[in-house]
C-alpha cells in the first residue's frame, strides 16, 4: 500500500515539475515577445529550405543569408549534417535578438540507417518494432543537427492509385492509430529537448489520403461523419502521444483549403482537442490557396491561413512578404500573431535552444551514432517483421539450403537503390544488401546464380533468354520485381497499378521451364498481379524493406525468420474496385451467394472480393483458434466484458501469429461496416503450444461518431469476430449492449 502512495507523490511531483517548466518556458516567451518588433514576430513563421535545393552559390541563397542574419527566418528545412547546421545556426545568432533556428528534414523512415518504408513497417503490426525504428532514426538525425522530422504521416488511405500510400499505415483507422503513437514516441523519444530525439509531426491535417481518383494534391470531398469516423481518429492519436507539431495539406476538404480551414485548425485540432504545439504548412500550400482559388492574391493567402491556424509558412513566402502589413492593416489581429509565435517560441525553449543554440550540432555525437552496427541489425529485424508470406504452394517456403540450384533473378535482384525506397535523405546505399546478395549471404551450400533480365522498370525483354537460361540450369528461381523507389511516394499517382514494363512477360517465360518460383515483389503501393498470383507457387511481398532488406529477404526465405507480417491495406483484383477496404457496407442488396448477383451490389465482370484481404499474411507454420468465451453476454452502463480464446501452433516450427479482433455492430443510427478492427495482438507461441488470449470490450469499442458526430455507443447487438485476417475469420462470439 505504502509504495502506492510513493509512486503516486512521485507521479504528482513530476507533473507539478513539468507544470513548473511550463510556467518557467511561458514566462521566457513572454519576456521575448515583449521585446520583438512585428517583423521579427513575423520572421519566426517564415520556414525556408536550404542549400541541398538552392546550394551555396545561387543568388537566392545569398538572399537568404541576408534574411536569417535579419532575424526574418524561424526555421531552415533540408540543412543537413553538424557542419551545415552550425554554419546557418551562426548566421541566425547575428540577428538583434538572437533567436535560434529550428532545424527540420523529412525524416520518413531512417535518417542513415534506412529501415522500411511505413506501409511495409505497418504489416508488421509491431509497435515496439515501429517505435524503435522511429527512435533510431530520431537519435541519428538529432545526432546530425536536426531538431524536428516531418513524420509521422497518418493518413489513412484506401486507394493505392496514390502513391504517398507508401508513407503511412494503410487503410485502418485502429491499427493507424496505434502506429500513430508509436512513431510520436519514437522521435520524441521519453522527453522532448534530450538530444537524441526530435519533434515529430502529424502529418498531412487532414484526409489527405481521400483525395478524389487517388491523383496527388486533388480535392477531398467527404461527409464529416466520415471525417470524424475514418480520417481523424489517427491525428488525435498522435496529439494524445504528444505530437510536437501538425503539418497541414495540399487538399481542399468540401471545398476549403486544409491551410485556410478554420474549421480542422482551430475549432477541432486547437479548441476541441486543445492543442499546444504549433501547425506548420506544407511545402507552399500557403501561396497554393490562390491558384486553388481561395485566396485572391499572396497577402490574401497569408491573412487566411494564419487566421485558420497555420501558424508556419513553408516556402510560401506570403507570411514574409505580406503579414507584418496585414497586421499594420488590422486583417490579423496582433493575437493572432502573438499565439503562433508564442507556440513555435514555445518549442524553442523546450529543445533548450535558447540555453545552447548548438547542443544538437555535435560533431563527436554524430561521428558516433550514425550508422551504429545496432542500427543495422535494427533494420534487419524491423525489415523481417514487416514481410508478408502472400502464397505459398506447397510449402515450397523456406528454401532447403541443402545442395539447391537457387536462380535468382529480375530487374531489382541487384539493386540497392530500390530497396530504400522513397524519402531517403543520407542512407549509405553503398552499404544496401541487395537480394542477391542477401541470398547469396545466407545460401550455405545452395549453389546461386543470376541474371537481371532487364533493368529495373523492365522496358525491355532483352535479357530474358539469358536469364531463362539461367533459370533452366537450376532447381528453384526467386525472381524479384515490382515497382521502383520512384514510383511511389510523392506526385507518384498511377492509373494502372500493374507490374511496370515486361515484369509479367518475363514471370511467364521463367514459369515456362516448369521450375518452382518463388516471386519476392518490391513495391511502396499494393499492386495488381493476378497473374503470378494464379501461377506463381510462392510470394512474398517485400514492400521496400531498406538497408537490411537483402539479408530480411533472404532469413525469410530460407527459414531463419517466419515471416508474420499482415497486409495493413487491402490489396485489388483490379484497379476498378477501387476504393476498397475491409470495412465494407453491407448495403440492401448484399451479395449472398457469388453465383447470383442479379440486382445485387457487384459487378458483372469481377467479383467483390479483393485479391488479398486485409490482415491476410502465412506463417510456415498454422495456428488453430479454439475455445471463444466472453465473461457476459450483456454489457450495460460502463461494465467491460472479457473475450478470450485459445491459440495454438499446430505446426512444426515456432512462428508470430497477429490475431485480430473485429466488431459489427447489428443495427444502428448510422450503418456501420460489415467489420471493423477493434485489437490486435503478436502471440509467438513454439510448435504445440496454446496460449489463452483475451481482449477487453468495453463502451468505447462498441461506440462510433453518430449522425451529430457524437462518439457514443447504442444499446443493441454486436458480434464479435476474431481470426487471422479480415477474409478469414475462425470464431465469433455475440455481446448485447442493452443501455
Ligand atoms: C512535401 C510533402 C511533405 C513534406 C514537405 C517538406 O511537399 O508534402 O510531406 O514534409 O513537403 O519536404
Amino acid at each position: 500500500m505504502k509504495t502506492k502512495y510513493i509512486a503516486a507523490a512521485i507521479g504528482a511531483a513530476f507533473a507539478l515539475c513539468a507544470q513548473a517548466q511550463d510556467t518557467q518556458i511561458d514566462r521566457k516567451v513572454t519576456d521575448l515577445m515583449k521585446q520583438m518588433t512585428v517583423a521579427e514576430k513575423v520572421g519566426q513563421l517564415h520556414q525556408l529550405s536550404g542549400r541541398q535545393f538552392t546550394g551555396p552559390t545561387s543568388s537566392a541563397y545569398a538572399d537568404k543569408l541576408a534574411d536569417i542574419r535579419a532575424g526574418k527566418v524561424g526555421s531552415m528545412l533540408n540543412v543537413i549534417g553538424v557542419a551545415d547546421t552550425r554554419e546557418i545556426q551562426a548566421l541566425a545568432l547575428q540577428s538583434r535578438l538572437k533567436i535560434p533556428l529550428l532545424f527540420s528534414l523529412d525524416v520518413i523512415h531512417g535518417y542513415k540507417t534506412v529501415f522500411p518504408v511505413p506501409l511495409g513497417e505497418a504489416a508488421s503490426w509491431d509497435m515496439d518494432a515501429i517505435e524503435l525504428s522511429a527512435r533510431i532514426a530520431a537519435k541519428e538525425a538529432a545526432a546530425a543537427g536536426i531538431h524536428w522530422t516531418f513524420a509521422p504521416m497518418v493518413d489513412v488511405a484506401r486507394d493505392p492509385r496514390w502513391g504517398r500510400v507508401m508513407e503511412g499505415a494503410g487503410e485502418d483507422t485502429y491499427l493507424g492509430s496505434k502506429i500513430a503513437a508509436a512513431r510520436v514516441h519514437g522521435f520524441q523519444g521519453k522527453k522532448l529537448g534530450a538530444t537524441d530525439s526530435v519533434m515529430a509531426t502529424a502529418k498531412h491535417f487532414a484526409a489527405y489520403g481521400a483525395a478524389i481518383a487517388g491523383r496527388d494534391y486533388n480535392a477531398v470531398d467527404m461527409s464529416e461523419q466520415q471525417l470524424y469516423e475514418v480520417y481523424l481518429p489517427p491525428f488525435k492519436a498522435a496529439a494524445d502521444a504528444g505530437a510536437a507539431t501538425f503539418m497541414n495539406s495540399f487538399n481542399t476538404l468540401n471545398g476549403v483549403p486544409a491551410t485556410g480551414s478554420a474549421f480542422l485548425q482551430r475549432d477541432i485540432l486547437k479548441g476541441a482537442w486543445k492543442y499546444k504545439g504549433f501547425v506548420v504548412s506544407d511545402w507552399g500550400s500557403v501561396r497554393e490557396m490562390v491558384p486553388h482559388g481561395y485566396a485572391a492574391d499572396l497577402s490574401d493567402a497569408a491573412v487566411k491561413a494564419i487566421n485558420a491556424g497555420s501558424d508556419m509558412d513553408m516556402e510560401g513566402y506570403a507570411y514574409s512578404q505580406h503579414l507584418e502589413a496585414a497586421v499594420k492593416a488590422g486583417k490579423v489581429k496582433m493575437s493572432v500573431l502573438d499565439d503562433a509565435v508564442r507556440r513555435v517560441l514555445t518549442k524553442k525553449f523546450e529543445l533548450g535552444l535558447f540555453d545552447d543554440p548548438y547542443r544538437y550540432s555535435d560533431a563527436a555525437r554524430e561521428k558516433a551514432v550514425l550508422g551504429d552496427a545496432s542500427h543495422r541489425a535494427a533494420a534487419l529485424d524491423v525489415a523481417q517483421k514487416s514481410m508478408v508470406l502472400l502464397k505459398n504452394e506447397g510449402k515450397l517456403l523456406p528454401l532447403s539450403r541443402e545442395a539447391k540450384r537457387i536462380a535468382v533473378i529480375g530487374p531489382l535482384a541487384d539493386s540497392q537503390r530500390d530497396l530504400e525506397g522513397g524519402w531517403v535523405v543520407q542512407g549509405e546505399r553503398a552499404k544496401v544488401v541487395s537480394i542477391v546478395e542477401g541470398i547469396r549471404n545466407h545460401a550455405g551450400k545452395a549453389e546461386i546464380s543470376y541474371a537481371q533480365a532487364c533493368a529495373p522498370g523492365c522496358a525491355s525483354s532483352e535479357g530474358f533468354a539469358d536469364a531463362v537460361a539461367t533459370a533452366s540450369r537450376s532447381d528453384v528461381i526467386v525472381l524479384a520485381v515490382g515497382e521502383t523507389w520512384d514510383m511511389s511516394g510523392e506526385a507518384k499517382s498511377r492509373t494502372d497499378i500493374t507490374l511496370p514494363g515486361q515484369q509479367e512477360a518475363l514471370f511467364n517465360a521463367l514459369k515456362a521451364t516448369g521450375k518452382p518460383i518463388v516471386v519476392v515483389m518490391l513495391s511502396g503501393r499494393p499492386l495488381v498481379f493476378n497473374t503470378i498470383a494464379d501461377k506463381a507457387d510462392a510470394i512474398v511481398y517485400a514492400w521496400f524493406p531498406g538497408t537490411e532488406g537483402g539479408n530480411a529477404v533472404a532469413n525469410v526465405l530460407f527459414g531463419d525468420y517466419n515471416p508474420s507480417g499482415k497486409l495493413p491495406i487491402t490489396f485489388p483484383r483490379s484497379v476498378g474496385q477501387i476504393p476498397l477496404s475491409y470495412a465494407q457496407y453491407n448495403t440492401g442488396r448484399p451479395v449472398v451467394d457469388e453465383k447470383n448477383i442479379v440486382y445485387r451490389s457487384a459487378y458483372i465482370d469481377s467479383v467483390n472480393t479483393p485479391r488479398y484481404a486485409f490482415g491476410h499474411g502465412l506463417s510456415y507454420t498454422d495456428f488453430k483458434y479454439s475455445g471463444l468465451a466472453l465473461s457476459s453476454a450483456t454489457l450495460a452502463g460502463a461494465q467491460k466484458a472479457t473475450l478470450s480464446f485459445d491459440l495454438t501452433n499446430s505446426g512444426k516450427v515456432e512462428g508470430t501469429e497477429i490475431v485480430q479482433m473485429y466488431l459489427r455492430d447489428m443495427v444502428s443510427s448510422v450503418v456501420r461496416p460489415l467489420k471493423e478492427l477493434k485489437g490486435f495482438q503478436k502471440v509467438h507461441l513454439k510448435p504445440g503450444e496454446t496460449r489463452r488470449v483475451s481482449f477487453t470490450i468495453d463502451r468505447d469499442t462498441l461506440s462510433f461518431f453518430n449522425s451529430q458526430l457524437k462518439w457514443s455507443a447504442e444499446a443493441g447487438e454486436f458480434k464479435l469476430m476474431v481470426g487471422s485476417a479480415s477474409d478469414d475469420l475462425r470464431l465469433e462470439g455475440t455481446l448485447r449492449l442493452t443501455q
